[in-house]
């Protein structure tokens, strides 16, 4: 019991929307009590009451830079956003959901490697574009776009795009296919610098509890 009231608050930046309900749901399997996140209305930071944890719900990029402000201790957050955005925090666990994964897709049947002229890429993901053919020694020219990205090959906007590929129905339903796989993305545990310091038993213990289950 004293052991309890000397542990220290952890308080965790959740992705909003699918890796939540995964990260609710693997709570759950630790007995954590979700009653708030799950009734959770409109509000942005609730409590684990008996796993002392304080949960703040964040856009993606919004996780990382609380993590790195130091202003929480653990974020849950896609590889894709990690990879695009970069940043000083730990990241010390793959959660094993939110599994999909980088790809390089255009029109179905177009060969996109073929001549030599500069080929026009759209994306949301800019960085992990641009880092994707410099490693193959490849000069582009990138488009960002924000949503949808796969309209751009079809209006003629882009050549091909850089995007997520889950079940790759959006993809086949628009009549586009994959050239290449880019890297596989799931959601990973990331942690504030300081904080592992601090938190240290915390944090550890939250983690050994965590493998347990993913
Ligand atoms: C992502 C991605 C693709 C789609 C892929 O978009 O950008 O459009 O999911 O999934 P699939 O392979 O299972 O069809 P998301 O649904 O996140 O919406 P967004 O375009 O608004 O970001």
């Amino acid at each position: 019991m004293e052991k309890m009231k000397s542990n220290k608050l952890l308080r965790i930046a959740l992705t909003k929307g699918r890796l939540e309900k995964d990260t609710v749901k693997l709570f759950e399997k630790l007995d954590f009590d979700c009653t708030e996140l799950k009734e959770k209305g409109r509000k942005l930071i609730l409590q684990i009451p008996n796993a002392g944890i304080e949960v703040v719900l964040a856009k993606a990029a919004d996780v990382i830079t609380y993590i790195e402000h130091g202003v929480c201790d653990i974020g849950v957050v896609g590889k894709d956003t990690i990879m695009e955005m970069g940043g000083q925090f730990f990241e010390l666990v793959d959660l094993g959901f939110g599994r999909c994964r980088f790809a390089l897709a255009g029109k179905k049947g177009s060969s996109f490697y073929e001549g030599y002229t500069t080929k026009t890429i759209a994306t949301k993901y800019p960085n992990v574009a641009r880092k994707f053919f410099e490693g193959k020694n490849m000069d582009i020219k990138i488009v960002k776009i924000e949503g949808s990205v796969e309209l751009a090959p079809l209006l003629g906007l882009s050549n091909a795009i850089v995007d997520i590929v889950e079940t790759g129905s959006t993809l086949k339903e628009n009549g586009l296919e994959v050239y290449e796989d880019i890297a596989p993305i799931s959601a990973r545990m990331i942690v504030n610098t300081a904080s592992l310091k601090m938190k240290q038993k915390e944090i550890e213990s939250l983690i050994s509890q965590i493998e347990t289950v993913v």
